[in-house]
């Protein structure tokens, strides 16, 4: 069975301050029963080091070390105590230029640090517009899930490029189907391809949350704007509970 997770990814937002809503979380969902994953700005992980969640780095580089100036290694954000990291943001693919092939290094270097890899796919507005959003995750999975990904060492986190911070979200039966689209093909690649958990991302809120997490495949969410504040974050974790 796929792990149920409730990610938040903070993006570049979050000073020392802002760990008091980590603080609040923790004492509301400290043994919530499913998994919950913080990504924090790298600033800030070892900072949260000593709450009941799982931490994540936002991005990594490909290579474990080296002359790479502003950029941070897998095993640094280990040694910072980080469990995993989100690789392939479209963020990350639009304002960094990062290709299928860049997404999968940085997704074998993260498991080369014992990191579990998040790696994002989704379509633009334009590719689902033109009807070629299963020829793009297609393409996405093909390039940036490494032949070593396993149920244990990788997530896939399913955002929509259109939905990512724009309040509109894809009908459940459009998220259904790009979901049972992506277990098909992981099922076919991998021996423990049923067992990959999928997160749908992209406008998650606590009004929506309940229904998304209703959609079969969908076993949990990658939430971005709405994981910065306990009052957001808390009543999507309580909805991937009692899914
Ligand atoms: P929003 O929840 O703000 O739409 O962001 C989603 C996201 O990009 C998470 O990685």
């Amino acid at each position: 069975m796929p792990r149920k997770i409730a990610a938040g990814n903070w993006k570049m937002n979050g000073l020392r301050g802002d760990l008091a809503t980590l603080k609040t979380l923790a004492n509301a969902h400290g043994d919530a029963g499913v998994d919950i994953l913080i990504c924090p700005p790298a600033t800030l992980i070892s900072a949260c080091a000593d709450l009941p969640f799982q931490i994540g780095g936002q991005d990594c580089h490909a290579e474990a070390s080296g002359a790479h100036t502003g950029d941070i290694s897998a095993q640094m954000l280990a040694d910072a105590g980080a469990t995993a990291v989100i690789t392939g943001h479209s963020e990350r693919r639009a304002d960094h230029g990062e290709t299928d092939a860049i997404v999968a290094a940085k997704s074998m270097a993260a498991y080369a640090a014992g990191l579990v890899a998040v790696i994002c796919i989704g379509e633009t507005l334009t590719e689902r517009e033109a009807g070629t959003t299963l020829d793009v995750i297609d393409g996405q999975l093909a390039g940036s899930v490494p032949d070593g990904a396993t149920a244990s060492n990788t997530v896939i986190a399913y955002e929509p490029v259109w939905a990512i911070g724009t309040g509109k979200v894809p009908t459940l039966d459009q998220i259904a189907e790009v979901h049972a689209h992506i277990r098909a093909r992981l099922t076919a690649r991998f021996a423990d391809g049923a067992a990959f958990s999928l997160l749908y991302g992209g406008s998650v809120k606590g009004s929506n949350a309940a229904d998304i997490f209703g959609v079969p495949h969908v076993d949990g969410a990658l939430v971005g704007g709405a994981s910065l504040k306990a009052d957001d974050f808390s009543p999507i974790i309580t909805a991937l509970q009692n899914a």
